[in-house]
């Protein structure tokens, strides 16, 4: 009996591994990102930047995903705003990095982008 626990286990693990789900990166996104960012994606000026339609995010993908995965600080500019923070790296597996900011990209006018588990391991 046990084994078939675990076969379905596995077999429902590996069904989630494959999906990108901007639904399962919102409730990500509420509990860890939102401390900071905002609900609104519009971050809190001064500290914190936008993620609401930023050139920065929406530039280079990889550059986000590295900055999520390794922190992120000094200089940046945002949608012409200066920024001099700190983001620590975000203690989260590939896949729930991928599901927030493929929540991230899916929303506030941003690019749409899919983010896949393999494309966050990349910049471990
Ligand atoms: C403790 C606060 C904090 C948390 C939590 C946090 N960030 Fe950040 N984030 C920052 C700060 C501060 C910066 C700017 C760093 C700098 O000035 O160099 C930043 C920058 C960014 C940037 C690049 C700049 C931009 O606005 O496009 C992205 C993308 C980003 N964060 C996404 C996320 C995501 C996704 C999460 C959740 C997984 C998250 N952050 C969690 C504070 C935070």
């Amino acid at each position: 009996m046990k084994k078939y626990v675990f076969a379905i286990a596995m077999i429902g693990f590996s069904f989630y591994g494959f999906s990108q789900n901007a639904a399962k990166g919102k409730g990500i996104y509420d509990k860890v990102c939102i401390t900071c960012h905002q609900s609104t994606g519009l971050g809190i000026p001064g500290a914190f930047p936008p993620l609401a339609k930023s050139d920065f995010l929406n530039k280079d993908v990889n550059r986000a995903i590295k900055g999520v995965v390794k922190g992120l600080n000094g200089p940046i500019t945002v949608n012409g705003k200066k920024f001099n923070g700190a983001m620590p790296a975000q203690p989260l597996s590939d896949q729930q990095l991928a599901d927030a900011l493929t929540y991230v990209y899916s929303s506030w006018g941003n690019s749409k982008k899919v983010i896949t588990p393999a494309m966050v391991k990349a910049q471990r």
